[in-house]
């Protein structure tokens, strides 16, 4: 197969939110930048992210950034690490501002102020009350943000490699990283990106699920990629589903319609987060939300002929509110529900939204290896575990992480790429034909599984053996089935060889990253003998000396899944931040 080569300082795959942060440094930083893509850049999935960026402006109510590390550890249930927390928190003012002056179009406060609205676990005076903490354009932030940093990114010369799925990473026989082997969808043509520093921003994998916000296009492929490469995943048992995707179709309702004033009813028209979170109700923070909603579900307060759904009810605000604050969650319920919200409750269920775990790296953005960091190799963005979020994450805080690890990495490859000087080194040719070879597998496997239906086993099986609420005995249940599935994945035959425009290829490659994940979340989930903020098992429940199921003196760590063999290996969280104090553990209350 013939092999194309270009030559940059930085190559970035993903063009969401991190890796257009991360490109806007190092290309006005005079560094020859590529970024590549699956999609146009502003249809990443980023732009489907509508609420909200977190950070304590304090423009319509008093606000503090410790204020905001208190509420994302708590929002962790103590598995974030606290350094990188204290890192995030820290600089969101700083990074929401920048983008601003990017020409960011956020709402604003009749002073013209950047407009903020609350979310979910956000907090003002360690607990006390909901805060305005999320700065949002209507309900369509991440829309808007995307625009900005894809304009900034013209003005600055970075390279869009457009329609181009990365395969696989390469690395020197030491380790270092040397790029990546990608592929150009249309044409089929293979080329080798030689970086001298290599980003992952590839965003999540929550297609290994059946129900899921995520785009079609959330098929872990960093994640995938570097598991092939050795890399370990962390944390990856804990998948954040969130409470208000449209019933029946998975779009997502921004919890900032919950942040405008809408609640929650069962099918007695009951509000019923007062009973599993008097204080913060139906601001609690998601992995609450959504174990609430099944509980009403699974006790028969459902609603509908079936009884699989709550309600979102917003009829009691203004029609005004509703058309400037949330016009595109009107759309979508009407398209998608078929409810108008200024008239009818929005039907919701749970649904698969965000992937905590991922690339080990630290607040440098980083990937870390045993303690030491891999040279050449950074990540950020939801295929990243920084680890900011933890066992469960709180809304909006996920547009932060890009922004601010999208810029911390950008820094640190800058760095990097200055003591490198000018020589490259030659990349192995083994690592070239490790890659080539799962292309030309498919080119000529003459039978074997359906990819269609290889994945449709493999996201039924994670939505039953891995979902809000987990069970021991289908945990290990799954963790068989998902190994069984994977020799399939391995096996899957495309109709359709020719080298040119494939989309059966492009699936079947995309589905030998997301059993990668599926495996790393299965085998991590049925080992992690705990509860612990979105992962929730059956035998580990509430009791007076584990609270909420939660087990601190055993599994106060954090998970290391390694593909080979799948081993895991666990190492300690970050208790202690880095210039003020930790926050001490205690029973998590809303
Ligand atoms: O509900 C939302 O608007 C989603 C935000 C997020 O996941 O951070």
């Amino acid at each position: 197969m013939k092999v194309a080569r270009r030559s940059f300082d930085a190559v970035i795959v993903g063009a969401g939110g991190a890796g257009m942060r991360a490109a806007v440094t190092l290309a006005e930083s005079g560094l020859k930048t590529a970024v590549i893509s699956k999609v146009f850049p502003t249809r990443s999935h980023t732009v489907a992210a509508q609420g909200g960026v977190s950070a304590s402006l304090g423009n319509s109510e008093p606000d503090h950034w410790t204020w905001h590390m208190y509420d994302t550890v708590k929002g962790s249930d103590w598995l974030g690490d606290q350094d990188a927390i204290e890192f995030m928190c820290k600089q969101a003012p700083q990074v929401v501002v920048e983008l601003e002056h990017y020409g960011m179009p956020f709402d604003r406060t009749d002073e013209g102020k950047i407009y903020q609205r609350p979310f979910g676990g956000h907090m003002s005076n360690f607990g006390e009350k909901p805060v305005r903490r999320a700065c949002a354009a209507a309900d369509r932030t991440g829309h808007a943000m995307l625009h900005a940093l894809y304009q900034r990114n013209v003005r600055a010369n970075t390279q869009f490699f457009v329609e181009w799925l990365a395969l696989d990473l390469l690395r020197a026989a030491d380790g270092r990283v040397l790029g990546v082997i990608a592929m150009e969808m249309e044409s089929g043509e293979i080329t080798v990106f030689q970086a001298k520093a290599t980003l992952f921003a590839t965003g999540g994998a929550g297609r290994i699920y059946y129900s899921s916000t995520n785009a079609f296009i959330n098929t872990g492929d960093g994640v995938g990629m570097a598991a092939r490469a050795g890399i370990p995943l962390e944390d990856m048992e804990f998948w954040q589903f969130h409470p208000t995707g449209v019933a029946g179709a998975g779009v997502l309702i921004t919890e900032g319609v919950r942040g405008e004033g809408g609640i929650l009813r069962n099918a007695s028209g009951e509000r019923f987060m007062e009973r599993y979170a008097p204080n913060a109700k139906d601001l609690a923070s998601r992995d609450v939300v959504s174990r609430a909603m099944v509980t009403e579900i699974n006790e028969g307060r459902g609603c509908g002929l079936n009884k699989d759904h709550v309600l979102l009810d917003i009829t009691h605000l203004d029609a005004e509110v509703i058309n400037k604050r949330l016009p595109g969650i009107r759309e979508i319920s009407i398209q998608f529900a078929g409810a108008d919200p200024i008239k009818d409750p929005i039907p919701v269920v749970p649904t698969c939204h965000y992937q905590m775990g991922g690339i080990p790296t630290n607040y440098h953005g980083e990937v870390v290896v045993n303690g030491a960091s891999v040279p050449g190799f950074y990540a950020a963005g939801e295929c990243a575990c920084a680890s900011v979020h933890g066992a469960n994450r709180l809304g909006t805080n996920s547009l932060l992480d890009l922004l601010v690890f999208g810029k911390s990495s950008g820094e640190s490859m800058v760095e990097y790429i200055r003591k490198q000087g000018s020589s490259q080194d030659e990349i192995p040719q083994s690592e070239i034909d490790r890659s080539l070879a799962r292309v030309d597998r498919l080119n000529t496997q003459k039978s074997g599984a359906d990819v269609h239906q290889t994945r449709l086993a493999m996201q039924r099986t994670m939505q039953s053996h891995a979902g809000v609420f987990r069970f021991k005995d289908m945990l290990a249940q799954g963790v068989d089935k998902i190994l069984e599935i994977e020799k399939q994945v391995l096996q899957t035959e495309i109709k359709d060889k020719s080298q040119v425009w494939n989309t059966a290829r492009i699936e079947a490659l995309e589905l030998e990253n997301l059993i990668e994940v599926a495996k790393a979340t299965i085998i991590s989930a049925n080992a992690r003998t705990e509860s612990r903020g979105a992962h929730v098992r059956d035998d580990a429940p509430d009791t007076p000396e584990h609270p909420d199921g939660r087990d601190d003196a055993n599994w106060l760590k954090h998970t290391l899944w390694f593909r080979e063999n799948n081993r895991l290996e666990y190492k300690p969280v970050t208790l202690k931040p880095l210039t003020v104090d930790s926050v001490p553990l205690k029973k998590r209350a809303y």
